[in-house]
């Protein structure tokens, strides 16, 4: 694991935000696996910024999340789809056709995980998949106890996920209770990992992630096994460290 320290958050989205803009720049055609959550938004901001200001094109891109609330549909401003549609999508020159997140309003959730599965490998994987890090220690919606194997799936969200989460939505019974996540196996296959962690409250799971055993009860400790992860994180996250 490479440690970028940052100074605050600024800075950790700023070095974020360069590595993607060169990558993007040296590529022919950049497959770039994107997360959500309040951790990435200054990327996305620096990333529009890069874009407006003539520095960056993103029209090679392929882009794939994460993941996606299932229930929800693209018009619903707490899906992933919308946020990621506001932070970045409708501010840069994507083609909308290299987009790709999971459809959490599928008829058929078991089917949409193994087609997005199959686009993710017929993109030739992930180059560079951003991370964000949940207080659990999940990545993507991937909760403690999901299995290193798993690949593209429908989760039930921790409770303790859909409290940290409660905060976007109006009251935390509207927060669904399950999602379409990659799976750790999925994941752990992108060329590179770049994990972002800003923050005190994160502290100790960025910690945990870095030096607890690797163990599927935390998941993120799998990232140990990664050859190529790059982690930026404030200060205060690596605080503990
Ligand atoms: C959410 C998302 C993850 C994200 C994590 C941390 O539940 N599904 O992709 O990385 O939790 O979110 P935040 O950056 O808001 O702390």
């Amino acid at each position: 694991m490479q440690i970028i320290k940052a100074k605050n958050y600024e800075e950790m989205s700023r070095l974020a935000c360069s590595l993607l803009v060169e990558h993007v720049q040296q590529t022919e055609s950049p497959v770039i696996g994107l997360a959500t959550g309040s951790t990435p938004e200054g990327l996305y901001k620096c990333l529009v910024k890069e874009f407006r200001e003539g520095r960056v094109s993103f029209r090679a891109v392929s882009t794939f999340n994460l993941d996606e609330y299932a229930g929800l549909s693209m018009e619903d401003a707490n899906s992933y789809q919308w946020y990621m549609t506001d932070k970045l999508f409708a501010h840069v020159d994507v083609p909308a056709r290299q987009i790709h997140l999971p459809d959490g309003m599928s008829q058929d959730f078991e089917q949409e995980c193994l087609n997005y599965e199959r686009q993710i490998q017929e993109a030739g994987n992930i180059d560079i998949q951003v991370l964000g890090l949940g207080l659990n220690g999940h990545i993507g919606f991937n909760e403690p106890g999901t299995s290193f194997l798993s690949r593209t799936h429908v989760v039930d969200l921790d409770e303790s996920t859909r409290e940290a989460n409660a905060r976007f939505f109006p009251s935390i019974d509207e927060v669904p209770t399950q999602a379409i996540s990659m799976g750790i196996a999925s994941i752990m296959e992108s060329k590179k990992i770049l994990l972002l962690v800003s923050g005190k409250e994160k502290a100790e799971a960025l910690y945990q992630a870095m030096n607890s055993p690797v163990s599927e009860e935390f998941p993120a400790t799998i990232l140990q096994l990664h050859p190529e992860v790059t982690v930026i994180a404030d200060e205060l996250a690596l605080s503990k460290v």
